[in-house]
């Protein structure tokens, strides 16, 4: 590479740092949310459509029409798919599927997830599986699916759904906090990806701590990090995703987090987890 070359690489990079980052435009647009028929991902289908995007949901769970039936009754375009994400064939029948009804995807919301709490050699290996299965694989599986249209159209928006436990180790929930940890490396090199060949794919993280959806039910909420109810956690994840956000924390404390661990040694980062109480917050756990 030569000098002139490297020093225009240079300053296309030091532009995109400096400068505000471009806002996600929503109105027109189709979301695709994973995992949207309950919990949060119903709630930020919500936002979407309210702001005027057609709203897709994929998920297993039954609640899926009434779901989607709650969201037009508020004037959404929404329609519903019965969709497994850890699944090929399941994702490939639901685009054909949606092809036929004329809807494509400019956003992309990964954001089905599952919890398998307790001490991991008691935790059955299945179950550990099929937190990766579906909290990675299939985050990896749909973003393959629908990264190709976008790119081909030059236009898009990833949004993953990590966790602040993306950042740390949590005991009591190693697949889990594996899985996620996983979602934010995804993310991240997804993103230089897109800034190395595609400008026009915006690509955010939402790292929430606990929020009270009754996945983490019983789990205490670390010192200075309240639990948020989904409404909280979502309005700040959806304002921030809008407004460019690459990496999207909440509370306030998550922020923090990933500085700490850089700048402590070890043995005081972990003190710090165990007097904020997180090495203990999963010990109660009985969420889903
Ligand atoms: N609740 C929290 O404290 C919290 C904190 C941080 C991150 N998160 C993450 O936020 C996301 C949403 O969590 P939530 O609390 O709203 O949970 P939730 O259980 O209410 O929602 C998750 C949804 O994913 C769906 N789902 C699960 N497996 C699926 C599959 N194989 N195919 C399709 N859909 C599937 C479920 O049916 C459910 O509707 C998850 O990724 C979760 O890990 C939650």
């Amino acid at each position: 590479m030569s000098a002139i070359s490297m020093a225009q690489q240079l300053g296309q990079r030091l532009g995109q740092c400096m400068f505000k980052k471009a806002g996600v435009s929503v109105k027109g647009k189709t979301v695709l949310c994973t995992g949207g028929a309950g919990g949060m991902g119903a709630l930020w289908a919500r936002h979407f459509g309210l702001d005027g995007a057609k709203v897709v949901i994929w998920d297993l769970h039954p609640a899926l029409n009434d779901t989607v039936a709650q969201l037009k009754s508020e004037g959404i375009e929404a329609y519903g798919y019965k969709v497994n994400v850890t699944s090929e064939e399941s994702i490939d029948e639901a685009l054909k599927a949606m092809a036929e009804a004329h809807l494509e995807i400019d956003i992309l919301l990964n954001n089905a997830g599952i919890v398998a709490g307790g001490a991991f050699e008691q935790v059955p290996m299945a179950k550990s599986a099929a937190v990766l299965d579906v909290n990675l694989k299939g985050v990896m599986l749909v973003t393959h699916a629908l990264l190709p249209k976008m790119i081909e159209r030059n236009e898009g928006a990833l949004l993953f759904v990590s966790s602040a436990s993306g950042f740390i180790g949590v005991p009591y929930m190693a697949a889990y906090t594996a899985s996620k940890w996983g979602v934010i490396g995804f993310a991240e090199s997804l993103r230089l990806e897109m800034q190395d060949r595609h400008q026009n794919i915006h690509v955010s993280v939402f790292c929430p701590s606990y929020v009270d959806t009754g996945l983490f039910k019983g789990a205490k909420a670390p010192l200075l990090t309240p639990l948020l109810t989904p409404e909280q956690a979502v309005d700040e994840g959806y304002k921030a995703f809008r407004a460019g956000e690459h990496v999207i924390c909440t509370p306030a404390m998550v922020k923090v987090t990933p500085k700490l661990k850089a700048l402590l040694p070890e043995s005081w980062f972990d003190m710090v987890s165990a007097v904020f109480g997180v090495n203990r917050s999963m010990k109660d756990w009985t969420g889903r």
